[in-house]
């Protein structure tokens, strides 16, 4: 009977390595848990026709946006852990619990991470017509006009949320917030002069802000970044000390096989050498992060002391989760 018992178990684990080996045999749906034309989406879409070339099958961002990208991460966690359903997730992904009290997944457990993607600094925008050109500017305008300001953003807990919310406290002031479903839809309210301001990444912003359609008034590096060294940081304009950048990575759902996850993880590594993404993502100034980075163990343990990191941030700015 126990001869009989070890038999079966080896065919089935014999038959489920060859139908992992096989992996993947159909396309790939990469959830972008935000609208289309935003920072994750122009990220997202480079990523994924990437690794269609290793994977030898393509992989299609599905832009699910809402709730500040945890409708679109709900919907990995619910899709089968075969690894035909993967989500490229911004660093939303680790504050998230620290702004929604009913979050109906927990992003360290009902994950399989596979590895982190890069490192990006945030830009404050403008509409063209705004009357301040500098942070200082900006900062005197809301001082003048409180409430007046419209600050628009990619929902609550998305990066352009966060950065809204570490402004709002560090400089005690009011003003008008405006959410949509990602910064792509905000960013076309913004150049039609609806809002304000936005703080997003330049995989979004770079190309309205040399085609001199919004202004860049200061970025949350240390120090100046090459897409935009006209551009001072918010320590030489105003704000000192202030500094966000955003990272992103990439997740299967929970129980995803480790051949599986091997196979995205061996695709993410390539992807992340390929000369073509290597070039775009250095003109956005997206740093990509290092091969031991790109893994499941870094990206988990991160992703673990971040949310904590968040808890005690929001906390620190006085904001409770809704
Ligand atoms: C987007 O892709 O829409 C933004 O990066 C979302 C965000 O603000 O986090």
């Amino acid at each position: 009977m126990k001869l009989y018992k070890k038999v079966l178990a080896s065919i089935f684990l014999s038959a489920s390595a060859v139908a992992f080996a096989e992996y993947p045999d159909k396309q790939i749906t990469m959830v972008v848990p935000y609208a289309p034309a935003g920072s994750t989406d122009v990220m997202g879409r480079m990523l994924a026709q990437t690794m269609s070339k290793n994977l030898g099958q393509p992989v299609v961002v599905d832009n699910t946006g809402g709730a500040g990208g945890t409708i679109g991460a709900v919907r990995v966690v619910r899709a089968p852990a075969d690894g035909y359903t993967i989500l490229f997730h911004n660093m939303a992904q680790a504050a998230s619990p620290a702004l929604y009290s009913k979050l109906p997944y927990d992003p360290v457990i009902d994950f399989a991470p596979i590895g982190m993607v890069n490192d990006v600094p945030m830009v404050l925008v403008a509409r063209k017509d705004f009357p301040a050109n500098t942070l200082q500017g900006l900062i005197d305008f809301i001082k003048a006009n409180p409430g007046k300001l419209n600050f628009a953003n990619a929902g609550v807990g998305s990066t352009s949320n966060l950065c809204e919310v570490l402004m709002k406290s560090s400089l005690a002031a009011n003003w008008t917030s405006i959410s949509y479903k990602g910064t792509g839809p905000a960013l076309n309210d913004l150049l039609a002069g609806q809002v304000d301001v936005i703080c997003d990444q330049p995989a979004s912003t770079l190309q309205h802000i040399k085609g001199g359609n919004l202004k860049a008034l200061a970025v949350a590096t240390r120090d100046r970044i090459s897409s935009l060294p006209q551009t001072p940081t918010f320590s030489q304009s105003g704000m000192p000390g202030f500094q966000l950048t955003v990272w992103h990575g990439l997740y299967a759902p929970k129980g995803t096989p480790k051949t599986v996850i091997d196979r995205l993880v061996a695709s993410l590594g390539t992807a992340l050498k390929d000369p073509v993404l290597v070039q775009r993502f250095n003109e956005m100034d997206a740093m990509i992060v290092p091969p031991s980075s790109a893994t499941p163990a870094y990206l988990g343990a991160f992703l673990k002391t971040d949310v904590e990191r968040w808890k005690v941030a929001m906390k620190n700015a006085g904001i409770k989760p809704e």
